[in-house]
């Protein structure tokens, strides 16, 4: 049966492409987005689509009003800069997440699908990471993440919304911002490449991720807005089979656009989790989630992307509120 579907942060990433699948499905969407990160373009064109900011409380009221199913990606999900950007980050991440809790409540929604991310879990003593650990965030992004999920359990517990938790991971594709010199590695990496100019690496390098291309976990993210079983849930989201480092990320890129390489190294950023993985294990067996493209297959969707959209110069569209010594150099003097 057709659902009323709202996305916000729909000019994203994952927003949009969560869009199209559930256009696809046959739903109606609508959504909204500030901007702040995404692209205009990403919007497809059945969507309705509202350039707004999820923090006004009356209009988040009337956008919501016949929806029966939301699906929060808004956020700027900025881990690295948000212990430098504490107010910008902890305001588009918690602070929007209860005002859009707040709406769907009042206008009688019935699930609200939250997008979480690892930095939830910090620092663990064991990897890969599993939904049942008690999480340990160490920035303000994954301390904003903790909170949004325990204010969304809470009004759930209280009010009765469905609520479900996704923690998607290191996900990439095309989509991505790759103009944002505060996050995504590897469009980062390509952009800069495509450009004839060498990528920049925190620390040793030698961070361990696991990527994951996003059409993998688009179904699962889609599957958690209908199963009833999974209500109440948190469900990591992603691969846990194929890990780099970051160099070894730098190397690859640079084979498949046959450039060559001589990363240049600047000091770890501060609270940087040096091995972040998480366990698909519940996804397996909960969402029928398969890893269906490798690493080398998802990297060159965003090659492809970049040159078919062109290179983009980077923007400092963000404010940095914290200067110090400790404020990564990269930023610091605009290195990108
Ligand atoms: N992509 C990943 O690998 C990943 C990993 C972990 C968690 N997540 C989570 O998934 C969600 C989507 O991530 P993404 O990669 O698509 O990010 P994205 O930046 O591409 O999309 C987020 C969108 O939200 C919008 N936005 C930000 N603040 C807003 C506000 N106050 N009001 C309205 N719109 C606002 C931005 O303009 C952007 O278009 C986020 O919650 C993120 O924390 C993503």
């Amino acid at each position: 049966m057709s659902k009323k579907i709202f996305i916000s942060g729909v000019a994203g990433f994952l927003g949009s492409h969560l869009a199209d699948a559930m256009l696809k499905a046959g739903h109606e969407v609508s959504g909204c987005d500030n901007l702040l990160g995404g692209y205009l373009e990403n919007v497809p064109d059945d969507v309705e689509f509202f350039q707004v900011d999820c923090r006004y409380l009356n209009t988040m009221n009337k956008l919501l009003r016949g929806v029966d199913i939301v699906y929060h990606t808004a956020c700027t999900a900025y881990e690295g800069l948000s212990v430098f950007s504490p107010h910008l980050v902890c305001q588009n991440t918690f602070q929007i997440t209860a005002t859009l809790a707040s709406a769907a409540v009042s206008q009688g929604v019935q699930r609200f699908v939250n997008c979480s991310s690892m930095a939830r879990y910090g620092q663990q003593e064991r990897v890969p990471f599993t939904e049942d650990m008690k999480p340990k965030p160490q920035d303000p992004y994954g301390i904003s993440k903790l909170a949004a999920e325990n204010l969304l359990n809470c009004l759930s517990d209280v009010h009765g919304i469905e609520v479900v938790h996704a923690v998607p991971h290191n996900i990439i594709g095309p989509r991505q911002k790759y103009d944002d010199p505060f996050r995504n590695v590897a469009s980062i990496m390509t952009n800069l490449m495509l450009q004839g100019r060498q990528p920049i690496i925190y620390g040793d390098g030698e961070q361990k991720r696991c990527f994951s291309f996003v059409q993998d976990d688009i179904d699962c993210l889609n599957k958690l807005a209908f199963m009833p079983e999974v209500v109440g849930e948190i469900i990591n989201i992603g691969p846990d089979e194929e890990f780099v480092t970051i160099n070894e990320l730098a190397k690859i890129i640079a084979e498949l656009l046959d450039f060559k390489l001589n990363p240049v190294y600047v000091p770890d950023r501060p609270q940087e989790v040096k091995l972040a993985t998480c366990s698909a294990d519940k996804a397996r067996k909960v969402l029928g989630y398969k890893t269906q493209y490798n690493l080398r297959q998802g990297l060159q969707e965003i090659i492809d992307y970049i040159r078919q959209r062109g290179v983009h110069k980077f923007r400092y569209h963000l404010d940095v509120e914290i200067y110090s010594e400790k404020t990564p150099k990269t930023w610091k003097n605009k290195m990108f």
